[in-house]
């Protein structure tokens, strides 16, 4: 049995799907590069917005036609299998089974009776153990960083958010299992990794997730924990204290705002002012200088009015953040924001998205020029594509480094190496060896 899995969305989604590989593995089963070599395909699929889930349906329609061809078991799993549960089968037939996303362990079972010929199978249930799976079963693809669940779920409810339905309510791992379990990863050459929950910073397994950093930054041999993603209202000073000050945690900070509106950020439920989120920044106090700043937009909410938009623009200036990620809003089933009167042209929105994200472009590129003539560690992430010579890695700050060293050089994978930047575009840096 040869399977194919194929991954959208945040890097928890990722991460299921190198669970979920393990999970196949342990099996017997082999791991193929391309859904042609397979006898398994599975979607780990992302509902996000609306473009997500197209992607998963266009892919569903080309493996129909594989389907076709030959014998060939088709699996969905991730936020939209959890969203859309057996409806997938109305709108998909050629799905064999459907996978939810807090039942990660029933996969084995459903191959194995999908395997037997029987159709339409599904588990969506909730296993409230889902996220206490065996350190040692995920089958990570990088070897530069390791993904590291520490929570699942989310007890916030923003209006226009579908992961409190497909993730479910928050859940905590133990500290002493995540300590053990990077404890391995370490042990097993990795040398940074990313703890990963839909909000990290509420993180309740038996000690705050400042706590956590601390005791995950003891691990001898590991070099940069990262973490990924945190609600503004969690952010407290303990954080933004180990987050300056253990050298350690990567000075990196990714802090959605969502909007510079209050107005729209009380229609969001995002729980907090602009003023309170600035706050919460300025607990990063003189250190905020080494941080590399991050944040989520979304654009042309309902009811986003030009002068909602101008305070988002303004909030831009003020933080002057390094990188964000920008979007314009995507009703998706379920949620709240939908009983929102939304009648903003699509044009208007695209005008507004290209003008932040044009700004955005010109705040990172300054960001960027201030690391030329600087000294920095970065890890090698991968081998560029094409040429001899030409690397890709990473810094602490999360900037990406384009690295030419010229062919027959072979660096290490995994490895932090000495740079000295030598130029910088709006998205990456350049650098030599030093
Ligand atoms: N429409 C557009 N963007 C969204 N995001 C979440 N839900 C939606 C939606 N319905 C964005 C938010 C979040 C990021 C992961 O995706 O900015 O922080
Ligand atoms: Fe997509 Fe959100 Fe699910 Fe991640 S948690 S896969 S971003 S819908």
């Amino acid at each position: 049995m040869k399977f194919h899995i194929q991954t959208w969305g945040c890097q928890m989604n990722d991460h299921d799907g190198e669970r979920l590989a393990g999970l196949l593995a342990a099996q017997g089963y082999e791991s193929v590069a391309t859904s042609e070599e397979a006898d398994l395909v599975l979607l780990n699929t992302c509902s996000i917005r609306e473009k997500a889930v197209h992607k998963v349906y266009s892919e569903l329609g080309r493996l129909r036609m594989e389907k076709e061809q030959r014998p060939l078991l088709i699996g969905v799993t991730g936020c939209l299998a959890q969203q859309e549960q057996a409806a997938l089968f109305k709108r998909a037939p050629q799905i064999d089974f459907v996978l939810g996303t807090m039942a990660l362990k029933q996969l084995p079972s459903l191959v194995e009776q999908a395997m037997e010929g029987k159709k339409r199978l599904m588990d969506t249930n909730e296993y409230p153990d889902n996220h206490l799976f065996p350190p040692e079963v995920a089958r990570r693809r990088s070897t530069a960083k390791a993904l590291v669940t520490i929570t699942e779920g989310c007890n916030h409810a923003c209006t226009y958010c579908i992961v409190p339905t497909t993730r479910g309510v928050e859940r905590s791992r133990p500290w002493q299992d995540i300590v053990a379990e990077v404890k391995g990863l370490v042990a097993r050459g990795w040398k940074e990794v990313e703890l990963l929950g839909q909000n990290v910073n509420s993180f309740a397994g038996g000690c705050t997730f400042a706590e956590l950093l601390d005791r995950v930054a003891e691990v001898d041999g590991l070099e940069w924990i990262r973490f990924t993603t945190s609600h503004p209202m969690n952010f407290t000073e303990a954080l933004a204290k180990t987050l300056v000050t253990n050298p350690k945690v990567a000075p990196f900070l990714h802090l959605p705002v969502q909007s510079g509106s209050n107005t729209v950020l009380r229609r969001m439920r995002r729980e907090y002012t602009i003023e309170q989120y600035l706050e919460r920044l300025g607990y990063l106090g003189e250190g905020k200088a080494k941080l590399c700043l991050s944040t989520d937009f979304i654009v042309g909410f309902p009811g986003e009015t030009d002068d909602d938009f101008e305070d988002t623009m303004k909030v831009l200036e003020t933080v002057r953040y390094d990188t964000s990620f920008s979007f314009i809003y995507s009703p998706r089933p379920g949620t709240a924001s939908l009983r929102l009167k939304d009648d903003l042209p699509m044009a208007v929105k695209g005008e507004r998205l290209k003008r932040l994200q044009a700004r955005q472009a010109e705040l990172s590129f300054e960001s960027n020029k201030r690391f030329i003539g600087r000294d920095v560690k970065a890890r090698i992430e991968s081998h560029g594509t094409g040429e001899d010579g030409f690397w890709l890695a990473r810094t602490g700050e999360w900037k990406v480094v384009h690295l030419a060293t010229g062919p027959g050089r072979e660096l290490p994978f995994g490895e932090l190496v000495d740079l000295r930047i030598t130029d910088a575009s709006p998205h990456f840096l350049a650098a030599e060896l030093v």
